[in-house]
């Protein structure tokens, strides 16, 4: 598909989709041509208050936006959280230790980043049950779930505003740009998508490196004996196994990509994840190489979208798999485990993995 036809509109559902390297790198960073905002419900709800975040905005307003959450959300702070994601993998660890087995997504994966970014935001420890549970509501799509969530953070920011505190919410409530602040519905837009942006994707990550590790043992053995290959190995999981598979847009002109035109108007779905192993970019695309340099994956996107967590996300990945090395050295996927895709055409991972 990708060499025969790599942008093609689909029969069935009239989306154009995009497979190559190239073209998915142009769809995600020219924004005059494919827009992200266009088609995009508004209103008041968690759903909505997604849609009117950065992530489904264009510039100029989306310029706007994004340096106000940079204010709050810098490489710097995201520095600092190290010792406390070293503890936080310490003490999930230390279960497993007690316990002799784990299912690395349920255990492990899955509530790391959940209380490292319910650390960030400020939710109280006593609400994250509560947070977990609506979290996975907003992803799956419940919407009474996504509701409750959207009332608590929204109760959140009133009491932020009242009362400063050190998290991230406070430092949003005081970012500003040009003398203007985000308001209620931009900010609840912005914590929610932290909470899904950052939450299915970095566990996937996680589970994705020892899915690779299991396809490459080599690469499981060199990273083992020469822990500076961890940078790398993170990169390619990143490429090989990407977490987040597809990206939407809509052309805002009628748009002429490899050859093919797009009308305006038309759905756009990039293939991220086919991109990835395109063999006009990556020599040898489905050899897992924990070495391989250059490696200019898109698996964070490309251009001014370009993931803001992406500095967050390769933290966590560094600090959990470097301890799962150091103390785990026999961990190995149970032989056999059925192993359950998620039923997503975005987000590319497992929901169990025993180990
Ligand atoms: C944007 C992937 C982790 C927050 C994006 C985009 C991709 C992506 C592909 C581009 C979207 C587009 O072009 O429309 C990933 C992957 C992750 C990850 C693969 C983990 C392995 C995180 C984390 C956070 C985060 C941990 C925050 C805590 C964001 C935000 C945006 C974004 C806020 C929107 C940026 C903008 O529109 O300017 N991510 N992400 N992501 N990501 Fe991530």
């Amino acid at each position: 598909m990708r060499s025969a036809s790599p942008v093609r509109q689909d029969p069935n559902s009239g989306m154009w989709m995009v497979f190559g390297y190239d073209g998915v790198q142009r769809t995600l960073s020219d924004f005059r041509a494919f827009s992200s905002e266009r088609g995009r419900p508004r209103g008041e709800n968690a759903q909505t208050a997604l849609s009117s975040s950065i992530i489904s905005t264009d510039p100029p307003r989306h310029r706007q936006l994004r340096s106000l959450v940079e204010q709050a959300f810098t490489p710097r702070q995201v520095r600092a959280l190290e010792p406390r994601i070293t503890e936080l993998v310490d003490e999930l660890l230390s279960q497993v230790e007690r316990t002799g087995s784990m299912d690395f997504v349920q255990d492990f994966a899955y509530p790391l980043p959940v209380i490292v970014i319910a650390e960030i935001l400020g939710i109280p420890a006593a609400d994250r049950d509560a947070f977990k549970r609506w979290s996975d509501a907003v992803v799956t799509g419940d919407q009474s779930g996504s509701r409750e969530m959207g009332a608590y953070f929204a109760r959140l920011i009133e009491q932020r505003r009242a009362e400063p505190a050190d998290d991230l919410i406070s430092g949003l409530l005081a970012a500003q740009v040009d003398g203007e602040h985000l308001d209620t519905q931009e900010l609840l837009g912005f914590c929610i998508l932290l909470l899904v942006a950052g939450n299915e994707t970095t566990t996937n990550l996680l589970a994705n490196t020892l899915l690779c590790w299991q396809d490459a043992p080599d690469a499981y053995e060199r990273v083992r004996a020469d822990r500076d290959l961890l940078p790398s190995t993170t990169e390619e999981v990143l490429r090989y196994r990407s977490p987040v598979q597809s990206m939407y847009r809509v052309a805002a002109q009628d748009v002429n990509l490899e050859g093919q035109v797009i009308p305006e108007g038309s759905p756009v779905l990039t293939w991220i994840g086919s991109a990835n192993r395109d063999p006009a970019q990556f020599p040898e695309p489905g050899t897992f190489d924990p070495a391989r340099s250059p490696n200019r994956h898109l698996a964070f996107g490309n251009g001014v979208h370009f993931c803001l967590g992406a500095p967050l996300a390769r933290l966590e990945a560094s600090v959990a798999l470097g301890a799962v090395l150091d103390r785990l050295p026999n961990l190995r996927i149970v032989p056999g485990a059925v192993l359950e895709p998620i039923p997503s055409q975005i987000v590319y991972g497992v929901r169990r993995l025993p180990v």
